[in-house]
């Protein structure tokens, strides 16, 4: 396909951010108006349109506005993920996991749900169920895994559940071999027992109505999605969780990120390997 080669001025561009910002909390500063430009030059062609100005028009008043936005929230937002990402982390995650099983004390009855929030195309999620399958063998508990996310299209591919080397360039040989099917020169599909414990839905993190459907969780992970907001969107998000999570419940962020100066709801309960917080 051939891309519309417009340029887009600091006007539109204001208009645009200020949408994408109002709707999914994402901000993008001045700095990254190319970054915008490119992402979204490829909408232009598909639909026909000579510039960003009737884009913007498009995205407001079209009959396909609804349609739209969801494209427009799969061209802005940054996929990138992996299996195994940050293992320190990943470590911490498991012995806390440890400590839920044992105060649920083995029991059948009971249920462990973990919430990948911002999940990307299910890297994250499917991590999180080979590590149950390799720490916890024999447990009459049982687990479920949700994750979510803003693009439809990641959801779509989580689902999917197949995957090229690359984004299991961290994944040991030998877990590989027992959780993935082999389909292509470059291609795993991961396999049932995994992909039976995880559920996807698409669901946007600014939006409370939305989150409220996925709830009663033990273990949230919200790794590598705040970096995107600004603080005003940054304590949406948390609070959002934070309604989501049992008492007692912990929150995972990625390692660079923190609540620091955001909000005061959760007690930081671990800093060494990964920001760690749990609601008292
Ligand atoms: C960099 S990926 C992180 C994936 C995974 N958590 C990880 O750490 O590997 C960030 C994800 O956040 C999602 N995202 C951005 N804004 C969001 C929002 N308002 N609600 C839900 N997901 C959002 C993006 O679509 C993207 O897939």
């Amino acid at each position: 396909m051939e891309y519309i080669n417009a340029n887009l001025s600091d006007n539109v561009f204001n208009k645009l951010k200020d949408l994408i910002y109002e709707i999914s909390g994402i901000y993008f500063s001045g700095q990254k108006k190319y970054l915008l430009e490119t992402r979204l030059s490829k909408r232009l062609s598909v639909l026909n349109l000579p510039n960003f100005e009737d884009y913007y028009n498009y995205l407001k008043y079209s009959l396909s506005k609804d349609r739209e936005i969801k494209e427009l929230l799969n061209s802005v937002t940054t996929n990138e993920t992996s299996f195994f990402r940050d293992m320190p982390q990943l470590e911490v995650f498991v012995d806390i996991l440890k400590q839920v099983v044992q105060a649920a004390g083995n029991n059948a009855y009971k249920k462990i749900r973990i919430w990948s929030a911002a999940c990307s195309t299910g890297e994250e999620p499917y991590t999180i169920g080979i590590l149950i399958k390799e720490n916890f063998p024999s447990s009459d508990i049982k687990f479920e895994i949700a994750g979510s996310d803003i693009s439809e299209q990641v959801i779509s591919s989580a689902k999917k559940g197949i995957y090229g080397s690359y984004t299991l360039r961290n994944t040991p040989p030998a877990i590989l071999n027992k959780y993935f099917d082999r389909i292509g020169d470059d291609s795993y599909s991961i396999k049932d027992e995994i992909k039976k414990i995880a559920a996807f839905h698409n669901v946007n993190l600014m939006n409370a109505k939305e989150v409220k459907k996925l709830n009663e969780f033990d273990v949230v992970l919200c790794r590598n999605v705040i970096i995107y907001f600004d603080t005003e969107s940054k304590k949406k998000a948390i609070t959002n969780i934070y309604e989501s999570l049992k008492t007692g419940g912990y929150l995972f962020l990625g390692h660079s990120e923190s609540l620091h100066s955001i909000t005061s709801l959760f007690k930081l309960v671990g800093l060494g390997k990964t920001p760690l917080y749990k609601k008292e």
